[in-house]
């Protein structure tokens, strides 16, 4: 997406209140409203048990999901956010759904306006899509960016904030490193944009030059090639999915010789802080981007970022409906 698509999608997302009214990016955003989604999830965690507590928020709502790309974590956490938030749930098949026999994406979208959807979920292969959608959808809808091409996951993203923020302290402390296929991850973009907003004390990516991002130097980050340089003093290690099927040509020699070189393994994090805390978005590949032992070890939290997505996505959700209310 270029950068005045960017700066349009997130002037889209925010209402005359200057509030949360889609949620497709987190560029743009300023330190309170992200703030105010961290907090808002965390007002759905019982602070003694750390259960996710349902509030009927959404009743007599319906949100739907659309997802246009395969999906496990994401998809199921929406849907029982809805749920423990009240909504009624759909979960649109679109391999079954009428843009198989030639209907308009548009004409989807205003049929199912028509069945009283107050939220869209999207996720699609097309970086923009969900900035297209919230273009189209007439102003009592909602549309929360589930994934979009190479461009943005925000809510992966904000459930990443709030898993660091829970279990590393304070963003100014910390040194996080992002770690692997940079250069198609809409994770990665999202995640950058929301530690420098946050105010992390430093940002790095740790990848080889063919998987590093285009535009780093506007990113602000810095960019490593060897983990044994990237790594050092590194409180958080974000690793990531090698996304093969967004290479357009082969970018990487073998799965075993990205895992000898960026794998993230026992070895290579003694080069990190000793209490490191480890973290994927998923699915993961063992082996191919980080080691078993690492992924079912005691640093990391992969399962705790899964079970935190259920109030990062109810957060989004209720600000989401807060916001379409106030603009009406
Ligand atoms: N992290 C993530 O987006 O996982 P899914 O593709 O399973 O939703």
């Amino acid at each position: 997406m270029h950068r005045s698509s960017a700066h349009e999608a997130s002037r889209l997302q925010l209402n005359a209140q200057d509030r949360l009214r889609h949620f497709l990016t987190t560029e743009g955003l300023s330190r309170d409203h992200l703030t105010e989604i961290l907090d808002t999830a965390e007002s759905f965690i019982d602070p003694v048990t750390g259960a996710i507590v349902n509030r009927p928020l959404l009743a007599g709502r319906t949100v739907m999901n659309l997802f246009f790309e395969p999906s496990t974590r994401t998809r199921t956490t929406f849907e029982v956010a809805a749920k423990r938030l009240g909504a009624d749930v759909l979960n649109i098949d679109i391999s079954k759904s009428s843009t198989s026999k030639g209907e308009t994406l548009r004409d989807m979208l205003w049929n199912l306006e028509a069945m009283t959807a107050d939220i869209f979920v999207v996720r699609h292969g097309d970086s923009g899509a969900a900035h297209f959608i919230a273009s189209q959808v007439t102003p009592k809808v909602a549309v929360i960016n589930a994934g979009d091409g190479r461009h943005a996951h925000p809510t992966q993203a904000m459930l990443d904030m709030l898993t660091i923020r829970r279990h590393a302290g304070a963003f100014e402390n910390l040194i996080v490193a992002i770690v692997g296929d940079i250069r198609h991850s809409r994770v990665a973009r999202s995640e950058i944009h929301a530690l420098q907003t946050l105010g992390a004390k430093e940002i790095r990516v740790i990848a080889p030059r063919t998987l590093q991002p285009r535009d780093f130097d506007q990113l602000g980050v810095k960019v490593f090639e060897r983990m044994e340089d990237g790594l050092v003093d590194v409180d958080v290690a974000i690793a990531l999915r090698v996304q093969n099927e967004r290479m357009e040509s082969a970018l990487l020699p073998s799965s075993d010789e990205f895992y000898a070189l960026y794998g993230l393994t026992r070895d290579k994090l003694k080069h990190a802080k000793p209490d490191v805390l480890v973290m994927h978005p998923g699915p993961i590949n063992r082996g191919v981007e980080i080691e078993s032992a690492v992924a079912d070890g005691p640093q990391s939290l992969i399962l705790k970022q899964v079970n935190y997505g259920i109030a990062v996505r109810m957060a989004v959700l209720s600000l989401a409906v807060r916001g379409q209310g106030e603009q009406r």
